[in-house]
């Protein structure tokens, strides 16, 4: 049996004459830039985030930069955020001058330990930047009180997270700004790249509205210097058809997680697995289901999945404050320690929506096998 880590083939096959017609919408209208496809898309995202506003661009690496120039932050400024992440989380802040200051995680979630931020801030901090990593919300209700006793805005990198929820607010409504992708292994992923942000602050909307096409507001005239970073029409048109879905989708990923978690009970492996947590009052959307494999045996593990066909990956084998590019921030070895353990530990197993319940009994029979 084959155990593709995602397989986004079945999800794009099964729409694919209501795909095929959006696109000749667009062919039809020439509206390929931006256009009546993307902006139908925003009054429907901001409306599944529970926001005022959602404005789209380029990609989710483009939205965390939207924002983060949205607030000014610029040179010698500092954003607080977590080492253990995908790269554009820290990226955006050092592409504009400013330094990323980081703050270990929680090995339970591998979000942001909460506990740690308030000494971190100085008076240079421009924002904090939590990531809702594999789809679970940070502890947003924590860092809302930290951002509001030290008015220090906070920009969520939702990049994984669209639907989750904590407390019953959505991801992305938890903060000034929210950030996500469409990258296509998203829960929802669009064809290419593309990304949107969220806000229910009018005057923050008009500014990223403004940013996303090199700061004009009326075209030839610039307010700010800003990106292109726009979204296509065709990938908007996909995302509308794709967009009513995703819930189901994304229960359907929580549905596996719940049977992933009956049968490593069952297996008895929870000396060697460490399945993942559900905080409590939140919906957490399953964009990766990641295991700890604590016994020193990850990467054999992975070697010995890979040889009998089921897929897995490493989010993150290294953590960002020992990137190459980083070295000039002079971090090392052990400042980060969880983080540090969380990349050599943990493992993402296939969670997709169409993953088949003998596939995922196959999943852990072999991993039982391998420690057997
Ligand atoms: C946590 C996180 N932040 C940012 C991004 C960047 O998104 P994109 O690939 O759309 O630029 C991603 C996705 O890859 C991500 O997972």
């Amino acid at each position: 049996m084959k155990v593709p880590l995602l397989d986004i083939k079945q999800q794009n096959d099964a729409l694919r004459p209501q795909i095929e017609a959006a696109l000749g919408k667009v062919l039809d209208t020439n509206g390929f830039i931006l256009g009546e496809e993307v902006a139908a898309l925003e009054k429907e995202l901001a409306a599944y985030c529970g926001t005022k506003y959602a404005i789209a661009c380029a990609s989710g690496t483009d939205a965390l930069l939207l924002a983060l120039m949205a607030f000014d932050v610029g040179f010698d400024d500092e954003v607080i955020t977590t080492p253990y992440s995908f790269f554009a989380t820290v990226s955006s802040i050092t592409r504009l001058g400013a330094v990323p200051i980081f703050v270990d995680v929680d090995p339970r979630t591998y979000n942001l330990n909460v506990e740690q931020i308030e000494e971190k801030i100085t008076d240079k901090t421009k924002a904090i930047q939590p990531v809702h990593l594999y789809g679970q919300c940070a502890e947003m209700e924590k860092l809302r009180e930290i951002s509001r006793k030290y008015n220090v805005p906070l920009v969520e990198d939702a990049a994984q997270a669209i639907g989750a929820e904590e407390n019953g607010k959505r991801a992305g409504a938890l903060s000034e700004i929210g950030c996500f992708s469409f990258y296509p292994s998203k829960n929802l992923g669009g064809m290419g790249d593309g990304g949107f942000m969220t806000t229910d602050d009018e005057k923050l909307a008009e500014k990223l509205f403004a940013l996303r096409v090199h700061g004009s507001k009326e075209r030839y005239y610039h307010k700010w210097v800003g990106l292109n970073s726009r979204l296509d029409g065709f990938q908007g048109a996909i995302l509308r058809v794709k967009l009513p879905h995703l819930d189901a989708w994304s229960d359907k990923r929580k549905q596996n997680a719940d049977y992933y978690r009956t049968l490593f009970a069952a297996a008895k492996l929870n000396e060697q697995i460490a399945v993942p947590i559900e905080r409590e009052n939140v919906r957490h959307i399953y964009n990766q289901f990641v295991v700890r494999v604590s016994s020193g045996q990850r990467d054999n593990l992975r070697q010995f999945l890979t040889e009998n066909d089921i897929g897995t990956d490493v989010y993150y084998p290294v953590s960002l404050h020992l990137q190459e590019c980083f070295k000039y921030l002079n971090y090392r070895d052990g400042d980060f320690p969880e983080s540090e353990r969380a990349s050599r530990e943990t493992l993402a197993l296939p969670i997709y929506p169409e993953l088949q319940k003998e596939q995922q009994e196959f999943v852990v029979a072999k991993i039982a096998e391998f420690f057997g």
